[in-house]
């Protein structure tokens, strides 16, 4: 694996990121649907907007483009329309995985990102239709009518986010965190909740990255594990920083894990052990890539730093 001493997460980030926020105002029109001639529809589009765009880490979004540069060998070409779109639309899967978690049927929570719940700020219904809204945009960002990506690329990228989000990815995983209240989960149903209920979008991330350029099957199989690791590892840390970190700091209400007794990591094994675990799913996570065959893995590596040690 190349070390290159001279790769800069923030700088990288950065500009990163600034395609993604740019796009995400583009796509996720402030205009009605065309042909609507209705208040409503446009009051819809400004549920979603407020859910997507100013704030939120982008995690998914950047492992889309990292993955992406990874596998591509022209380390300096652009960002492709392709992992541009399969970044956007994994983010908005998963702003509508956080309205409708905030909702009072489910984790029943006031602040996100720093601000009011969706549900807080336009209402219940809104809130609930904003979230499907934005699933069906994710997928129709994904299958654009020119030419530019063929049609098994397209299909490809739904199927490895329609797998992520559904009954056997991110909803099922939220469905035995709804069932799982007041039940002392072990640590084989705990992974198996955590593998699904946030897992499956970050490795789905990376796989939907490395989609977007042409990986051996040895690269595929390494990134999997990469993105198995890291997407464990991220819930485990959120479950630590339900616990140690501030609401001011999160932007989302803190120690809500505790009052609605859930199981977490933390509940099972305590702080210490659980950031113990982490920092053993990063090891993991490097090794994978160490053994993947590519060589331009700095971004993938610094973003699972990231997951690791990150302070909100
Ligand atoms: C929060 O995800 C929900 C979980 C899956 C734990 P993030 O911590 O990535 O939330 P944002 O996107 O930065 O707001
Ligand atoms: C949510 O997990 C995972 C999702 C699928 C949205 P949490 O309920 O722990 O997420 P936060 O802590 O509210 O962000
Ligand atoms: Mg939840
Ligand atoms: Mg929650
Ligand atoms: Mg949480």
């Amino acid at each position: 694996m190349k070390t290159d001493t001279t790769f800069n997460l923030s700088a990288w980030s950065a500009e990163h990121l600034d395609h993604v926020e740019r796009a995400l105002e583009r796509w996720v029109t402030a205009d009605a649907p065309v042909g609507v001639d209705h208040g409503a529809p446009a009051a819809l589009v400004e549920a979603m907007r407020y859910a997507v765009l100013d704030g939120g880490k982008r995690l998914r979004p950047l492992l889309v483009m990292a993955a992406s540069e990874a596998v591509n060998t022209d380390s300096s070409a652009p960002t492709s329309d392709a992992a541009l779109r399969a970044a956007c639309a994994v983010e908005l899967i998963h702003a509508y995985s956080l309205v409708h978690d905030d909702m009072p049927c489910m984790d029943n929570d006031v602040l996100r990102r720093g601000k009011p719940t969706v549900h807080v700020q336009f209402g219940e219904a809104s809130a609930l239709l904003a979230g499907d809204a934005l699933q069906a945009l994710a997928f129709e960002l994904l299958t654009p009518d020119d030419e530019k990506m063929p049609a098994t690329q397209q299909a490809c990228l739904c199927q490895l986010l329609a797998r992520a989000a559904g009954s056997g990815g991110m909803a099922g995983g939220q469905a035995i965190d709804l069932a799982s209240v007041g039940v002392a989960l072990n640590e084989s149903q705990l992974r198996e909740m955590h593998r699904l209920k946030t897992g499956a979008l970050l490795q789905a991330s990376v796989m939907m990255g490395a989609a977007c350029g042409d990986a051996s099957g040895v690269a595929l199989a390494a990134l999997k594990q990469y993105g198995a690791a890291i997407g464990l590892a991220f819930q485990v840390v959120d479950d630590i920083l339900d616990v140690t970190a501030d609401s001011a700091t999160l932007g989302k209400t803190a120690g809500k894990d505790a009052d609605q007794d859930k199981p977490t990591y933390v509940s099972l094994l305590g702080l210490e052990r659980s950031a113990a675990f982490a920092q053993e799913l990063l090891a993991q996570a490097l090794q994978a890539l160490s053994q993947s065959g590519l060589r331009n893995t700095q971004a993938l590596q610094g973003l699972a730093n990231m997951v690791v040690n990150r302070l909100c």
